[in-house]
């Protein structure tokens, strides 16, 4: 918190500040550091690929991470991820033809963002010799926590999930992974106080956002998306809001490069959030918490919490990734909300199917999650907050593989598994979806089948 001004050593491992509880900050000394003049620089990175640091979509951009020593860097090759202009998507949105973005997440090796963060977190834990890593997850840092260990054998993977709670894609690549796999009977905002607690007693390394690394890490993926338009800031950045981790790093990485000069203005920023999950449009938007330069009213908070608990609401969507109630990184958010000149929207199931039913007709397949931000963005240009003609970045966190179960639903003809899957959350049609034909295993049938729907 502004006015506490605690500091403590890169080589400690903590997550939260002893004299007033709130999670850490890493602060760099810029003027001990060489920081480049100007973002070009890191263009001469681009002719190294066969150097793993500048190869890494993270690591070309160490100068603005400065935090571990080239030596200890953990990579294995995250952020190679594009960004693309997509004509489909910017006209369901209501965009003009090249100005909506998708930044797609779903190409880092464990298929999600997440790999931003934990090259990051894994290489600080590696930093000060950690030997088991802990993190709760709905699916994605756990996969990617499991494959960080399982590759360089440097730790143990402990991963805390709810029980039914995470998407079968996720699962098989922790078990894959061989990471120490420990279901919860309850949910994620369960699993999270489990393994804070756990971690401490034990001693492990804990990798979930409330790791200040993770967000270090994360800061780069906003890098990538001004590299790949020529150094240029788009006008929104659009992003899914679970545990706010990367609407937080996001907000620091552009509130730093304006410090430091290398760009002249911030793009803003709008984080969505699912109906189901939406504890962050309800605090900011309905009950007015404000980071207010540092002296938050986060009464706002305590009473919604106590509300939530007194009526035994639990977090409910489809878009299991972001199936969050108690976001741990909400101050983090609502000061980088301050920085962008931010807003918060929901999005419902069916907004959140159609619109990844749209992502995946363009050829970027992605997870539930990953299209809210597009939802959002179509909502915002429905509401007049953003003009056609501005320049929109949505950020694709997970890649559709994650998640088959809920593709599939939404594309079957079988009208049980449809009612199964997303009838209960409130899904009633899937005005996109391509169907698969039932024929009979008879050639004639096959031809004519082909020939009507062709
Ligand atoms: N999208 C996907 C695909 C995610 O997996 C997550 C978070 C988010 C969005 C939300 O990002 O937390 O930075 O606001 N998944 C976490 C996990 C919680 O455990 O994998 P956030």
């Amino acid at each position: 918190m502004p006015g506490c001004g605690a500091t403590y050593d890169v080589g400690e491992v903590r997550t939260s500040c002893d004299a007033c509880g709130s999670l850490l900050d890493i602060v760099y000394q810029w003027d001990q550091v060489a920081v480049p003049k100007s973002l070009r620089e890191f263009e001469a990175k681009w002719t190294r690929r066969n150097d793993p640091l500048c190869r890494s979509g993270v690591w070309r951009f160490h100068e603005l991470l400065p935090f571990a020593t080239p030596d200890k860097v953990v990579t294995i090759g995250e952020g190679q991820t594009p960004l693309m202009s997509s004509d489909g998507v910017a006209s369901y949105v209501g965009m003009k033809p090249g100005q909506l973005l998708l930044e797609y997440e779903g190409m880092n090796p464990s298929g999600s963002f997440k790999d931003n963060g934990m090259t990051a977190a894994f290489t600080h834990a590696h930093t000060i010799g950690a030997k088991r890593a802990a993190c709760a997850s709905t699916g994605n840092t756990s996969a990617s926590l499991a494959l960080y260990c399982c590759v360089s054998k440097l730790m143990q993977a402990v991963i805390f999930i709810g029980s039914g709670k995470i998407s079968y894609g996720k699962l098989s690549q922790a078990l894959d992974y061989g990471a120490l796999t420990i279901q919860i009977a309850g949910d994620f905002d369960d699993a999270m106080q489990r393994v804070r607690e756990v971690s401490s007693r034990m001693g492990i390394y804990l990798v979930n956002s409330v790791n200040p690394f993770r967000l270090e890490g994360q800061k780069t993926i906003m890098l990538r998306v001004i590299e790949s338009l020529d150094w240029e800031v788009p006008d929104w950045i659009v992003v899914p809001g679970g545990n706010l981790g990367n609407s937080s790093a996001f907000a620091k990485a552009f509130h730093e490069l304006k410090e430091l000069g290398l760009i002249d203005r911030i793009p803003r920023l709008a984080i969505i959030n699912a109906q189901g999950a939406d504890t962050l449009y309800e605090l900011y938007e309905k009950r007015g918490l404000r980071w207010n330069s540092g002296a938050p009213n986060s009464d706002v908070m305590d009473t919604y919490y106590a509300e939530l608990d007194a009526a035994h609401l639990r977090a409910d969507t489809i878009a299991s990734a972001i199936e969050i109630n108690r976001p741990v990184n909400l101050f983090k958010c609502i000061r980088g909300l301050e920085c962008m000149d931010g807003v918060v929207r929901e999005v419902t199931d069916q907004q959140i199917l159609d619109a990844k039913a749209q992502v995946g007709a363009s050829g970027l397949g992605c997870e539930p999650a990953s299209a809210a931000s597009v939802a959002g963005a179509k909502l915002l240009r429905e509401e007049g907050v953003i003009d056609p003609g501005e320049r929109v970045v949505c950020i694709l966190t997970g890649h559709q593989l994650k998640d088959p179960t809920a593709t599939v639903a939404y594309h079957t003809s079988d009208q049980k598994e449809f009612d199964r899957v997303l009838g209960s959350r409130g899904v009633s049609r899937a005005a996109f979806a391509n169907r698969a034909v039932q024929v009979d295993n008879d050639l004639d049938a096959i031809v004519q089948a082909i020939q009507l729907n062709s």
